[in-house]
């Protein structure tokens, strides 16, 4: 990345945006989000993109966002997560991951949060663990690991963790 690219501590009220930064040695497209997550977890940072119908998912590494993403496409090919978007070479301001830079992540389409007390949890929880267990990615099942998609419960958390056959066979 060119250093006059690399990113700086903007203050809370700065709108998140996005925008190209053109690099003629990678095919994939870059783009920098500024402002703060809107909610992370141990793996992921998600950005909301305010009200757009897509927000933002951002990996520490190119591999990991790669693995995840693929994960949700098959997943969602199969209507059990949310659709994938266009995948992105990430600057971000966040301070959350450290100095490293670059990040990596993909466009998503956003879910509604779920408790164990919502009526679309507690109607659909076991079909979609039995769902995503017949493709093994039922390894990270919770309710915070899930969403509703048109009344439709959908895991949203294809990290590392899901995936069942990982270690035994290192994919
Ligand atoms: N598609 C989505 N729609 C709405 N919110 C989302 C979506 N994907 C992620 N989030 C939000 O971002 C948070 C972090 O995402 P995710 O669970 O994928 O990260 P993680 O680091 O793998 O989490 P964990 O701590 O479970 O390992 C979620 O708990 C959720 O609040
Ligand atoms: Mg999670």
């Amino acid at each position: 990345m060119p250093s006059n690219a690399l990113p700086i501590q903007l203050p809370m009220s700065v709108r998140q945006t996005k925008t190209f930064i053109p690099d003629p040695n990678s095919k994939i497209p870059k783009i920098r989000l500024t402002g703060f997550s809107t909610f992370r977890g141990c793996e992921a940072l998600y950005f909301a993109m305010g009200k757009s119908r897509y927000g933002i998912k951002v990996y520490r590494t190119e591999s990991l966002a790669k693995k995840s993403y693929k994960r949700q496409k098959i997943a969602s090919r199969l209507g059990l997560a949310p659709k994938v978007g266009n995948f992105y070479c990430i600057e971000t301001t966040e301070q959350e991951f450290g100095q490293r830079k670059p990040y990596y992540g993909f466009e998503t389409q956003k879910a509604r949060q779920v408790t164990l007390r919502s009526p679309v949890w507690q109607r659909d929880n076991q079909k979609l663990y039995d769902e995503l267990r017949k493709i093994y990615l039922h390894g990270d099942f919770c309710e915070h690991n899930c969403g509703v998609i048109n009344n439709k419960l959908v895991a949203i958390d294809f990290g590392s963790h899901c995936d069942v056959l990982r270690r035994r066979y290192r994919r």
